[in-house]
């Protein structure tokens, strides 16, 4: 393949759906109302020269490279700002427009190096292409004057450099920044000649800046250049993939020269960013190739031999038998795998297979357990689908976001730099969230309402404010009669509309203020067009299923469901939470969460599988670390999940994990949970990944490789070899066989296919004959479920609680930079903005505590006790501290406990009690060596 290139069009599209009819340069065309001349130009196959434009901004109108002429109008207006008008007539080639054009680039060359051929954008530089665009030949004012040529370069970013020798002061950066990525880190300085751009008064690293590479791409000369770029040269191909950390699930552009990757550019048809990126995608993939990548199989005996490096056939072979043996021993049920959503649906689907086929049981779950599995509870138990409703696009329909539990700017960041922008343009927000994240306050963005609650209370307030719905007759009747069930929505209006659940009745103990939240519920009820979008600070908790429905049934007591603009929208933590749950790898349901003891569904698979299939559920993860503990459960194979990190309460399963007589482990590094492993079967990066992911809205995306597997096979190669060494014989030509298999078992992948994911780009499932297309929006007109089920959610408090010991409640996030337990980040340039996870404290319980900043203290829970350093601030409220879990000297998750939501089982990893306390002398100082790296390379023989 090679590089592509998108045609840029200059302007955005106008919206339609009026037409207007033109000509141009004698060729007619018709394009929607308000578009401007150059974008209508653009799709006639007309390319007007231009400089300050780009599709993806609004026209600046600064350059006036891309005058024309309009036959009856004095001048040569801009195209860029010239809205098209019926009947016009236009020329954008004439010797008048020529000569004007080189006047303006000849002033631009004037003030520019003439270093195009040892320029690491020659070739790939608008400038240089506009040069040759307007046949520029001799540049008449010479290069003597004054000029930038001394400007300072700014090279502080880890990804990119700034040049200001090279910038014509386009502000396509400035407005990128604004515009795409809603931060405002970058401004135009100085007046007239002096003009430059200035990301505030420090450099890039140390300004607002969060490297989202949005400036970087829209940068026509280059002046903003990826160091890879400027290190590697101009990419000489290109391969579309998807983005393997968040659920936002962007498209990328791997642009490589030969086998090495230059640069992953944002793709502009990406239909879950189109064209955004954020810090992570856009510039931290350098993992997939670090020096402790491990690309050998190993075994050991026991898990204090050192590991001794074998062959493919050899690892298959021991790995069958120990397993084989194991059963023999321990019976059918003693062994069990846990599925990953980092890998795609293709490989999560053969391991569930494995599990259910030639293991012979059910012991399948995935590490959604600990993120998401309320959501599939929740929304399945109201609505019938285990799954978000909305496309991201439906956001910029509506007219009030809530934001529940969730840091979009940390966690979501591409989402969020659209949501930015819909509040931009007018739509009001509610935050409800312990923290003040950074939505509550942010440039050009504040929220109307934040509800600070106390962690753990998340039920309180939802049915404070269905109560104040119910009770203030806010309800949308006629959405509630045609759509929902009387009978469940009478007895729920009913159990809502008890006083003891109205907002002055339980403001002592969510510590939200009552009128804000009447207020707050008003807004939600009444305000046009609301959506509700979460995230884990809703999931996490002992109630994670009862918060989940009081949300679903938020939605249905006001209609904000079924259309553009509106639903309720879980915004999934890694890439393929969605599909890994979609694959079938939670121990009571197979593909499309059809239950295990449905004999129709099951009779199904055991006819194309050809086993006979247990009809009970298998062991969820904490059940298999209780049965390994007591000595039932004895084997486990790990797919990419660092449950010795993630997981709650550490010391725990790693007496789970120590008391294993075999773990497999296949991921990349050896991680936490590689050190209690047999066997290390190493994976693939997603750059070498052949499958598919699914993100947060349902959406498809092809994972496609631009590389060979640096391990030499795909990772569900090894699990089918695995299987068929076990004497379950699994064979596929490809991955697209496996999706074609997803797509014969699976009713909401049944259009799904490889060949059509080609065609379409990306698809969102469901994707049948009854949709074709896909279905970017559910619940039209009929919840799957048939009617909605409105739910009561009794609010029943968690059982960790403070007291004397424990005095304050510890909360955990992520931060943009960082991305889970950090093993792919960690072994990136982004430690530049996070290079160690700290405990946030109030500066009350700081004084109170002698904790200073940037001091060591001591956190105690019930679980453990970890150490770690203090930031003082009042983002976190008095009684609350919060630290992120990216750094595995952090442990944050040995004072994590074992309290889980009663539904799922998942941790309750957002409310722990705990202690802080100030320490003279830390385990680890700054400056010691890092030994959060999983495991250095003493550690590992040589492996290549
Ligand atoms: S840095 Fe690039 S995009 Fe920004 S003003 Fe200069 S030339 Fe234009
Ligand atoms: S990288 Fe992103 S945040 Fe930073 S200056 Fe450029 S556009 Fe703004
Ligand atoms: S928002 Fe998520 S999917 Fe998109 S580039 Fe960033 S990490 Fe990747
Ligand atoms: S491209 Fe139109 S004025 Fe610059």
């Amino acid at each position: 393949m090679t590089l592509l290139k998108e045609h840029d069009l200059g302007t955005p599209a106008a919206p339609g759906p009026a037409t207007v009819e033109l000509q141009i340069d004698g060729l007619t065309v018709t394009v929607p109302e308000g578009t401007s001349i150059m974008h209508a130009a653009g799709l006639a196959g007309i390319d007007v020269p231009k400089l300050c434009a780009t599709d993806s901004l609004a026209a600046f109108g600064s350059c006036r490279l891309c005058v024309v002429e309009i036959d009856g109008r004095l001048g040569t207006p801009a195209s860029c700002t010239t809205p098209v008008a019926a009947g016009m007539k236009v020329s954008t080639q004439t010797p008048r427009l020529e000569k004007l054009r080189r006047g303006v680039m000849e002033l631009y060359i004037s003030d520019h190096p003439l270093d195009c051929l040892t320029c690491a954008a020659n070739g790939d530089c608008e400038l240089q292409d506009m040069a040759g665009a307007v046949g520029l030949r001799e540049v008449r004012y010479g290069y003597a004057g004054e000029d930038h040529l001394d400007a300072e370069k700014d090279e502080s970013n880890p990804y990119f450099t700034f040049d200001g020798s090279k910038c014509i002061v386009c502000s396509r950066c400035v407005r990128a920044c604004e515009e795409t990525q809603g931060t405002f880190a970058l401004t135009i300085a100085g007046r007239g000649f002096g003009s430059k751009v200035a990301p505030g008064p420090a450099n890039f690293l140390g300004s607002e800046c969060v490297s989202c590479g949005a400036c970087v791409q829209v940068c026509p000369t280059a002046t903003l250049e990826e160091k890879t770029v400027i290190n590697l040269g101009v990419p000489r191909r290109s391969v579309i993939t998807t983005c393997a950390y968040c659920g936002v699930g962007c498209s990328f552009k791997a642009e490589m020269r030969g086998d090495e990757v230059v640069r992953m550019v944002p793709y502009k048809n990406g239909g879950a960013n189109e064209g955004h990126s954020c810090v992570k995608g856009r510039f931290a993939w350098g993992y997939a190739t670090h020096k402790e990548r491990v690309l050998t199989p190993m075994v050991r005996d026991a898990i204090t031999d050192p590991w001794r490096i074998v062959s493919w056939d050899e690892a298959i072979a021991y790995t069958a038998e120990r397993l084989r043996s194991i059963q023999a021993d321990h019976g059918i049920n003693a062994i069990g795998g846990i599925t990953s959503s980092r890998c795609t649906n293709e490989e999560v689907f053969v391991v569930q297979k494995m599990v259910r086929a030639a293991f012979g049981n059910n012991n399948v779950d995935t590490c959604a357990r600990v993120c998401h599995s309320p959501t599939g509870f929740g929304l399945k138990q109201t609505f019938g689908t285990s799954a978000g409703t909305q496309d991201f696009k439906s956001i910029d329909s509506c007219e009030v976001i809530v934001v529940i539990g969730a840091n979009p700017t940390e966690a979501h960041p591409v989402f969020a730099s659209r949501m930015k922008r819909r509040i931009r343009e007018g739509a009001k927000l509610i935050v409800i969230d312990p923290r003040r994240i950074g939505l509550v306050r942010s440039p050009h963005v504040a929220a109307d309402y934040h509800l600070q609650l106390h962690p753990g209370t998340n039920v309180a307030v939802v049915n404070a404010l269905a109560h104040v719905i119910v009770t203030e007759d806010l309800v949308d009747h006629q959405f509630v009669a045609e759509r929902c069930d009387p009978d469940d929505f009478a007895a729920w209006a009913a159990f809502i509309s008890a006083p003891e659940y109205s907002p002055e009745a339980t403001e002592d103990i969510t510590g939200v203020p009552s009128a804000d939240l009447r207020a707050a519920a008003r807004l939600y009820a009444s305000g046009g067009n609301a959506a509700i979008y979460y995230g884990l600070g809703v999931t996490e908790h002992s109630q994670g299923s009862t918060m989940v429905m009081g949300l679903a049934n938020l939605a249905m007591a006001t209609g904000n469901i079924g259309r553009d603009g509106v639903g309720i929208n879980p915004l999934r933590g890694q890439n393929n939470v969605q599909g890994s749950c979609d694959m079938g790898s939670f121990p009571h349901e197979l593909p499309g969460y059809r239950h295990v003891s449905d004999d129709t569904v099951r009779h199904q698979f055991e006819e194309v599988w050809g086993r006979s299939l247990d009809s009970e559920p298998g062991l969820r993860i904490p059940n298999m670390f209780d049965g390994a503990v007591e000595g039932t459960f004895k084997a486990l194979y790990v797919q990419g999940e660092d449950i010795a990190q993630s997981d709650p309460n550490t010391h725990h399963v790693q007496a789970a994990l120590a008391a294993l007589e075999l773990c497999i482990v296949q991921d990349l590094f050896l991680n936490e949970t590689a050190k209690f492993a047999h066997v290390f079967l190493p994976g693939t990066s997603f750059l070498e990944k052949d499958g598919t992911f699914t993100n947060a809205e349902r959406r498809i995306n092809r994972v496609r490789p631009v590389m060979a597997p640096k391990n030499g096979k795909q990772e569900w190669q090894v699990v089918c070899e695995l299987a068929t060494a076990m004497g379950y014989p699994m064979h596929y030509a490809g991955s697209s066989e496996i999706m074609d298999e997803i797509a014969l078992m699976t009713p909401t992948f049944a259009g799904v296919s490889f060949e059509r994911l080609d065609e379409l780009g990306s698809i969102q499932w469901p994707c049948n004959d009854a949709a074709p297309l896909g279905t970017p929006i559910m619940h039209i007109g009929k919840f799957v479920r048939g009617k909605g089920r409105f739910v009561e959610t009794p609010f029943i408090p968690t059982e960790e609680r403070t007291n004397r010991r424990y005095p304050l409640i510890l909360t955990t996030g992520r931060i943009l930079s960082q991305y889970n337990v950090g093993a792919q980040t960690r072994r990136t340039e982004n430690v530049a903005w996070h290079p160690e996870d700290l405990l946030e404290i109030h500066p009350y319980d700081a004084e109170e505590r002698g904790v200073v900043e940037g001091g060591w203290v001591a956190l105690a829970s019930r679980s453990g006790e970890t150490e770690l350093r203090a930031h003082i601030t009042d983002l976190v409220p008095q009684g609350v501290v919060y630290t992120t879990f990216h750094h595995p000297i952090t442990g944050a998750n040995v004072v994590t406990t074992e309290h889980s939501d009663w539904a799922t089982n998942c941790p309750e990893y957002k409310v722990t009690a705990v202690q802080v306390r100030a320490r003279v002398h830390a385990r680890v100082g700054p400056d010691s060596p890092d030994t959060s790296r999983d495991q250095t390379d003493a550690d590992v023989p040589a492996l290549r």
